[in-house]
């Protein structure tokens, strides 16, 4: 193919990009957004504190504006995401308890409810496990609800929207380290007990390397039989940085239920970030991070 979308497509995957709603107005955007990718992603506009501004009112103009523009052009959405420690409203920051929990499960049901039949993948929990060496989960006024929060999530997600592939989300998980072995703990937990889990989100934050064994961490995580998704895709840019494009390209095709990349932006000047991590540079160009990702779309 001659394009991200198109050459993923091919190997029977899809390649996303993380979405602004604001950019949907700026030409050169949604020019590259159009011609390169065929999935996005919602940057904000899908959290708790966009979507469920005061509890119990559910406002999705900016997500929807995102959905309708992927939708009319045939590009698939994954959804981003439903519960998570931060972007929260601050009615729900100062909530705890069962109060807090019902809330949370409410939120989950109403907004998956919502989009039910549109979204390919939803990012049910975000980022749930804590940095570090100890595995542990990550504290939070939802981890304090109880240790079961997640699995209520997914079960409420699964019943407002059955047909949407449901995914746990994380970062500093690319490897095989303590913090993704306590999620893939957590994922075999939930299969052998039938908690509907479907897919694990490697966000993929990367600096100036990739680790060695990041294929065979997605490969471990497939063989429980979930799909794996890189989700949030961004690269430090330097000298290495189009080679590691090209190492996550290549991992995900030859995993097979790795079913699709996300970056986390289009041109440099939308990202989160301020070293430059994306495809694109700010005047619209390609970068050679962008060549040897297609490359490697494209090759075998
Ligand atoms: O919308 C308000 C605006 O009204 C206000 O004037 C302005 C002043 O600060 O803030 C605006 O909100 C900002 C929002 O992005 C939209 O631009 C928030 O401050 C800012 O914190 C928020 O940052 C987002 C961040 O998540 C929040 O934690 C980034 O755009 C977004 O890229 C980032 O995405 C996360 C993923 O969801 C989860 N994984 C990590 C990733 C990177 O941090």
């Amino acid at each position: 193919g001659t394009t991200l979308g198109t050459s993923a497509a091919e190997k029977g995957r899809y390649f996303g990009a993380a979405v602004a709603a604001q950019r949907l107005s700026d030409s050169q955007y949604v020019t590259i957004l159009n011609r390169e990718f065929n999935s996005v992603v919602a940057e904000n506009e899908m959290k708790w504190d966009a979507t469920e501004p005061q509890q119990g009112v559910f406002t999705f103009g900016n997500a929807d504006r995102i959905v309708n523009h992927a939708q009319s052009r045939g590009m698939s959405v994954r959804g981003h995401t439903l519960l998570w420690h931060a972007q929260q409203p601050g009615w729900a920051q100062n909530m705890s308890g069962s109060a807090l929990r019902n809330a949370a499960i409410n939120h989950v049901s109403r907004v998956a409810g919502n989009y039910r039949g549109k979204i390919h993948s939803w990012d049910v929990v975000n980022e749930a496990f804590a940095d570090g060496g100890g595995g542990a989960r990550r504290d939070s006024n939802l981890q304090r609800t109880g240790n079961d929060w997640i699995e209520a999530a997914f079960r409420a997600a699964r019943a407002a929207d059955p047909g949407a592939k449901l995914c746990y989300n994380d970062y500093n998980t690319d490897g095989v380290n303590a913090k993704s072995t306590a999620v893939y703990n957590m994922v075999r937990d939930f299969r052998a007990r039938g908690v509907p889990i479907d897919c694990v989100g490697f966000q993929s934050h990367l600096g100036t390397t990739l680790p060695g064994d990041y294929q065979a961490n997605l490969q471990r995580f497939a063989d429980l039989g979930v799909d794996v998704q890189i989700t949030e895709l961004d690269v430090a840019q330097g000298g290495s940085q189009a080679t590691i494009y090209a190492g996550v390209t290549r991992a995900c095709l030859a995993v097979a239920r790795c079913t699709g990349i996300t970056v986390w932006g289009v041109r440099d000047s939308d990202s989160w970030r301020s070293d430059n991590p994306l495809l694109f540079d700010r005047s619209g160009n390609k970068k050679a991070a962008y060549t040897a990702t297609l490359d490697a779309l494209n090759a075998g």
